[in-house]
């Protein structure tokens, strides 16, 4: 549906903002889609079938949602289906189609009448792709029954305007309209071409009977909508009933009906209410079948807390999916770079890190426990305390060590990275890495499962370069899980190994470099740290029991590291390095060194960062080593 003039009418739904159209291609059918917005991704699918879409638009979610307007198979600027075969699956199909291309694993499902349709099928299809439904004056049901019951709705409606010439005229295009389903007339192929227009003159027509009060609309609108039509001959006939299926639904799912809707009335929202297990309902009571376009205020305010109620929900159930044991430690270091957004010169900017602090704490808020604080409390903008200082300052200046590092690699052409222990690393989303760089990250099970949740949350899946999980114990055989990956051990590599050898023995240390150094092609970089000696928990001043809890659980992770000294440990590998302190590290950005890190103390904690690169071929290697 779009204004029939050129001026833009008003309401917070309309004006359509113009968005750039993309396009995805399943088995050689182009499905035409469009973007806007940030957050959590809504797929919006409209009805028809063969309805343009461009009346379904939600600028006012823009600002917490990523919308994404789909113009349905056999509609607007998507393709008809060569087969005719428009099931609701095949629509899903599609729709799952653009998830995976803007790399969301779930989204919400925001489907309008017929789109409404397809939303349920694909609730009951692919459940594990929903983070919700948003059902928009739709039924469960696509049968003979349906019409029945809207021609009883349409007499009710010319009815209650018996004075309005234009209900009588729409009263009688749906007679007209069923005289012709019942007998149709085989219309000559030229025609067809005809057929979408007809289709159009048709909903001009018929469409006073879709709103609750057309002329309020039009009032309201300061224009006469019109709805936009795409009429494929080989649409085959589609019945579809998913009533004694609808409690295998369990997604969270909001019901919306208009009281005037006479295609859709509200007693089909009531049966999905009904029978869903986790649904709410929501009737419009001054709308008929476009709520959003009769109600836009009152829409958006449903849609707007039934998605912030749905993500509080999915916040708590994070609690079950925080990383266990080690895993916990990445947590941390995510907390403790979500604090440097609160220095006057931030060294960087960690968009999931703060993610992950709003989670966890709203997990943590609900169980407690799991309670144990990975910094401190959101909001809390007193001046950090020595523990949290210590933490915040070695994790920040470490990163930027690393930041810089990669991005020294990417400048000198490198183009495959590993980052080993992963964890919540976003350093693949966030440091601008060429579009033809690959990073493979790797970390353990439910550490990546966690990071990609969390992912999902933010709406921040999308790399400007490649991100390929890579699930490994490093203290095993891990080489073969990144080259099923595509690593390429030919090319240059630089490695990430932030975080993780003071969680090592000594042996694990050695495996991992050598699997490294085997795995690296001559010009292969590789940026490590590790304590010396290990911090024992009374190192670091704790002002009370939680932030002693902390540090003594980080501790108590805390095995030997790495053999030898960082230049010999790596020059017995074959590597070149450049070594230097945390403590240098933090005074060359001009900030107090921790107490930890300062010298002449009785038990010195040094913690050392080096940069090597190897220059030998893996053959001059071998030879070398013979
Ligand atoms: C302190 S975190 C550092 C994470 C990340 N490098 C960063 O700086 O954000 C330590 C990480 O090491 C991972 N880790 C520890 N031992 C591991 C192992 N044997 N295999 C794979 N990952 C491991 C943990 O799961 C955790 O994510």
């Amino acid at each position: 549906m779009k204004a029939t003039d050129n001026d833009r009418p008003r309401g917070s739904v309309m004006p359509e903002p113009h968005l750039e159209t993309r396009f995805i291609e399943v088995d050689g059918v182009r499905q035409a889609y469009r973007v806007a917005g940030e957050g959590p991704v809504c797929l919006v699918h409209s009805g028809g079938p063969g309805g343009h879409s461009d009346h379904l638009r939600f600028p006012a979610l823009h600002e917490h949602m990523t919308m994404v307007y789909l113009d349905p198979v056999g509609s607007g600027e998507s393709d008809l289906l060569p087969d005719g075969d428009y099931s609701m699956s095949r629509y899903g199909d599609f729709a799952a189609a653009v998830l995976d291309e803007l790399g969301a694993q779930t989204a919400y499902f925001l489907g309008h009448s017929h789109g409404g349709f397809v939303a349920l099928q694909f609730g009951i299809d692919r459940p594990e792709r929903l983070r919700g439904l948003i059902l928009h004056s739709t039924a469960p049901v696509n049968a003979p029954l349906l019409m029945e019951n809207a021609t009883r709705e349409m007499a009710a409606f010319v009815e209650r305007w018996p004075s309005r010439p234009e209900a009588v005229d729409a009263g009688l295009a749906w007679k007209e309209m069923r005289a012709q389903e019942a007998a149709p007339v085989e219309k000559p192929a030229d025609d067809l071409a005809d057929a979408s227009e007809a289709k159009e003159r048709y909903f001009a027509r018929v469409l006073p009977a879709y709103f609750a009060d057309f002329r309020k609309t039009v009032a309201d609108l300061g224009t006469t909508p019109v709805l936009r039509y795409t009429v494929d001959p080989n649409r085959l006939p589609v019945i579809w009933d998913v009533r004694n299926l609808l409690h295998t639904i369990q997604a969270p799912t909001l019901v919306i009906a208009g009281a005037y809707d006479f295609i859709c009335a509200p007693v089909y929202a009531r049966t999905i209410a009904a029978g869903l297990p986790n649904a709410r309902l929501l009737e419009l009571p001054e709308s008929g079948h476009f709520g959003h376009i009769e109600q836009p205020g009152d829409f958006v305010t449903a849609v707007l807390e039934f998605t912030r109620a749905t993500e509080l929900a999915g916040g708590a159930r994070a609690a079950e999916t925080l990383p266990p044991d080690v895993g916990w430690t990445g947590l941390l270091t995510a907390h403790m770079r979500a604090l440097e957004a609160r220095h006057k010169s931030p060294l960087f900017n960690d968009p999931l890190a703060k993610t992950v602090v709003d989670l966890v704490h709203r997990a943590t808020r609900t169980d407690p426990d799991v309670a144990l604080p990975t910094g401190p409390a959101p909001g809390n903008t007193a001046e950090l305390t020595e523990t949290w200082y210590m933490l915040s300052t070695y994790i920040g200046v470490r990163t930027r060590y690393y930041d810089e590092r990669m991005r020294a690699a990417a400048a000198e052409g490198v183009r495959q990275f590993v980052i080993l222990a992963a964890g919540l690393d976003s350093r693949a989303l966030r440091l601008g890495l060429p579009a033809d760089a690959v990073v493979y990250e790797v970390d353990t099970e439910p550490v990546l499962r966690f990071k990609e949740s969390v992912l999902d949350a933010a709406g921040l899946k999308k790399a400007g370069c490649e991100r390929r999980p890579v699930v490994a114990d490093l203290r095993g055989p891990w080489a073969a899980a990144v080259s099923a990956e595509g690593f390429d051990p030919r090319q240059p590599t630089m490695w990430l190994i932030e975080g993780l050898f003071m969680y090592v023995s000594a042996e694990g240390c050695e495996h991992v470099l050598k699997t490294v150094t085997d795995l690296s092609a001559a010009g292969s970089h590789v940026a490590l740290e590790y304590f010396e000696p290990i911090p024992r928990a009374d190192d670091v001043s704790t002002v009370n029991a939680a932030e002693r809890a902390v540090i003594e659980r980080i501790v108590s992770f805390f095995q030997s590291g790495p053999p030898l000294p960082p230049e010999r440990w790596l020059a017995t590998h074959g590597w070149g390095s450049e070594v230097t302190t945390i403590a240098r590290e933090i005074a060359g950005h001009g900030r107090r060194i921790p107490e930890m890190f300062q010298n002449g103390r009785p038990h010195e904690v040094g913690l050392w960062l080096a940069h090597g690169r190897l220059e030998s071929s893996r053959t001059e290697r071998a030879a070398a080593s013979r």
